[in-house]
């Protein structure tokens, strides 16, 4: 799908994500804190969506926010708001980051490499705009290590797509490794289906 598609698609999903969101907290709630709690500075949330990582980060960090949709980036205003707490929210393509290099401490996006047309341009923008003593994290899906559930996956994979845009047998690890990313750090969640990942800015990555 284009990145206009993906926009208009996620327009109209927007208000549901935000119904789901509590949903969200219960089943992954732990491992976005385990992921993003712990970071500070300047942090930039890729593909924000409606603001379902917010939460987790600490209340000291300074917050960009950026996503494709607009109505995405509506519901997350309505997040912050919720939060109350301060963030800077922008319509951009993750593909082509409007930000100089080494512009962030910390560059986080979560259930999205998913759905960007290119996934390795996109995670080779966010390792640019990440400061190189910075950090990457990911919180991600991907095929099932449990058998039943991949097979299901692998034969609704093209009508997945079709319908959302979601290519959901993608590998993160291996699509981060294939943009050339040092992983630093992986765990794996429920049946093997999320994938949890820190990655080093490879201006600071062992030659
Ligand atoms: C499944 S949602 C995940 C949202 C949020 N990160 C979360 O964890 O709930 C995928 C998001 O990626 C956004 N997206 C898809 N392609 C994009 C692109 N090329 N640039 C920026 N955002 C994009 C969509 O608009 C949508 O908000």
């Amino acid at each position: 799908m284009s990145v206009s598609a993906i926009r208009e698609s996620y327009d109209e999903y927007a208000d549901r994500m935000s119904r789901f969101e509590p949903v969200d907290r219960v089943l992954l709630g732990r491992y976005r804190r385990a992921r993003f709690g712990d970071l500070d500075g300047r942090v930039l949330d890729v593909a924000c969506g409606t603001g379902t990582n917010f939460r987790y980060l600490p209340d000291a960090v300074d917050l960009v926010g950026i996503d494709v949709s607009p109505e995405m980036l509506a519901n997350a205003e309505e997040t912050l708001a919720d939060l109350d707490r301060n963030g800077t929210l922008r319509r951009m393509d993750a593909g082509d980051l409007e930000f100089p290099a080494d512009s962030f401490d910390a560059v986080i996006s979560a259930l999205s490499t998913c759905t960007f047309p290119d996934p390795v341009a996109a995670l080779r923008e966010m390792d640019r705009v990440c400061r190189p003593d910075g950090t990457i994290r990911l919180v991600e899906h991907g095929l099932s290590d449990v058998w039943p559930i991949a097979r299901f996956q692998e034969w609704r994979a093209d009508a997945h797509y079709a319908k959302s845009g979601c290519r959901w047998t993608q590998e993160p690890r291996e699509l981060v490794e294939s943009a050339g990313l040092p992983v630093e750090d992986v765990s794996t969640g429920p049946f093997g289906m999320i994938t949890t990942l820190e990655v080093t800015p490879t201006r600071n990555a062992e030659p």
